[in-house]
Parts: C-alpha cells; sequence; structure tokens
C-alpha cells in the first residue's frame, strides 16, 4: 500500500538504452523536498517521472494516491508543474489569457474566470500587466507568469525544476518565496541552489541516477558538499 504523498518502490526510468533512474524507493510526507545532485544525476527524470510526464519502466509509484501510468488526467488535474525556462510554458498571447488558459478544463462562469484569474494575477504582481504581450515580458516576469498559472488552478503538489536558474536575485527570491509559501500544496523543488534547498524539510539526493539521501536537508547538503569537494 502507499505510505507517503509521493510514494516509490524499486522504481526504474529507462530513456532510449540508457538506465537514467535506477532502484528508486522513497517515501515522501514532508510539505516542501528539495531534489539535489550533479548534473546529470537524474533530478530532472525524477522530477518529469512524479509529473507523469515521463513513464517509469518498472516498479510501483503512486503520487497523492495515483498511479500516473494509469489516472494520468486526474494527475494533470491536481498538480503542476513548473520549468527553468518559461518560454516553454506561456502559451496564449497575453498575461490575462495565459493565466486564463490555465482554467480552461474547469468550465467556469466566465465572471468566475475573471475573477480568480485577477485575483491570481493580483498575487503574482502580475495585475498591471493583465493586457500585455506575454512574450514581450522579461524572463523574472515570464516566470512569475508561469508560477501564476500553475497556481491558479491550486494544485495540491507543486514540481518545480530549477525555476530560479535564469533569474537575478530579486527575481529568484520573489518567485521561490511563492513556492514556499503555505498556499496547501506540497512542493517538490529541483535546485543547484544550495541555500534553496535548506528552505525545505526534507531534501533527496541523487547521484548517477540512484538516490543516494534522503532526510534532513542540512544533513544531505552536507553529504553532497563532501562529495562536490572531492
Ligand atoms: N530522453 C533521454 N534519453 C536518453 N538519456 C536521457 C534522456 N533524458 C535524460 N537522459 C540522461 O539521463 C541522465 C539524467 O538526466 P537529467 O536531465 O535527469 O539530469 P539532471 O540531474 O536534471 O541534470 P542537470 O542538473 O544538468 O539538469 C543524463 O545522463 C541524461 O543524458
Ligand atoms: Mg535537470
Amino acid at each position: 500500500m502507499n505510505t507517503g504523498a509521493i510514494h516509490l518502490k524499486d522504481v526504474g526510468v529507462r530513456l532510449g538504452d540508457t538506465d537514467v533512474l535506477q532502484e528508486i524507493s522513497l517515501d515522501l510526507n514532508a510539505r516542501t523536498v528539495a531534489v539535489i545532485g550533479e548534473n546529470g544525476s537524474g533530478k530532472s527524470t525524477f522530477a518529469r517521472l512524479l509529473g507523469g510526464l515521463v513513464p517509469r519502466t518498472s516498479g510501483e509509484l503512486g503520487i497523492l494516491g495515483i498511479d500516473p501510468n494509469r489516472r494520468a488526467a486526474e494527475l494533470r488535474r491536481r498538480i503542476a508543474v513548473v520549468f527553468s525556462n518559461p518560454d516553454a510554458q506561456i502559451i496564449m498571447p497575453t498575461v490575462a489569457e495565459d493565466v486564463a488558459f490555465s482554467l480552461r478544463a474547469d468550465r467556469l462562469k466566465a465572471a468566475e474566470l475573471e475573477a480568480r484569474v485577477a485575483a491570481a494575477m493580483e498575487r503574482f504582481g502580475l495585475a498591471e500587466l493583465a493586457e500585455r504581450a506575454s512574450h514581450d515580458l522579461s524572463g523574472g516576469q515570464k516566470q512569475l507568469l508561469a508560477l501564476c498559472g500553475a497556481f491558479v488552478r491550486n494544485p495540491e503538489l507543486v514540481i518545480a525544476d530549477e525555476p530560479t536558474a535564469y533569474l537575478d536575485a530579486r527575481n529568484a527570491r520573489r518567485v521561490a518565496d511563492h513556492l514556499f509559501e503555505d498556499a496547501g500544496h506540497r512542493l517538490v523543488l529541483v535546485t543547484h541552489d544550495l541555500a534553496l534547498a535548506a528552505r525545505c524539510e526534507q531534501a533527496v539526493l541523487f547521484a548517477g541516477g540512484r538516490l543516494v539521501g534522503v532526510g534532513e536537508p542540512g544533513a544531505v547538503i552536507e553529504r553532497y558538499e563532501a562529495v562536490l569537494a572531492c
């Protein structure tokens, strides 16, 4: 039976002829979880696996009690995935339309849709940019728009893969603050920013496609830093 909000037992992911993730067994229940490890260690593949974007080749997987291989549509409704590159996540011509697009599956009445979109734009500091062309926004504004589109759906779990990678310090802090804000969601945060990882309640460390550490972030980060120092 599933024992955590995120449950993996002996999970493997093979892409092409490469075993990208191997023998991952893990139960995560903390509200915020950092995923750390060197380049190519398997973090993004892990994030995509949890988001139902990459299928497992073997093992058992439950995300909020959902097996992504069986109930992908339900999983997509209940979670949100955010990447480093906001250009890949912005679809509609204007800021307001792009936020509204995230709610298309909910079939809301026009007034309710407008109210939800307005409240979300306000929360992410985008209200004054509502009618701006989304592709003309700066990188930081685009990432806030991508987050706004993710959060407007009130996801139960947000999976963010290096969401602050291309941002300056101020925008990185704003994006991080939104991710960490307790809005009733769980967070899985892939990051190379170890100070950000330290803000999580739990951390997991990957190396060579395997899980090599799980626990309190301080200890897991220390272990990772020891590896990096070699
Ligand atoms: N579609 C694919 N086919 C074959 N190999 C892949 C595929 N996607 C990823 N890999 C390989 O899997 C390994 C892990 O990649 P992944 O992107 O998960 O690493 P990462 O930890 O996110 O790295 P980074 O910190 O650089 O983002 C890499 O060696 C990569 O080349
Ligand atoms: Mg990656």
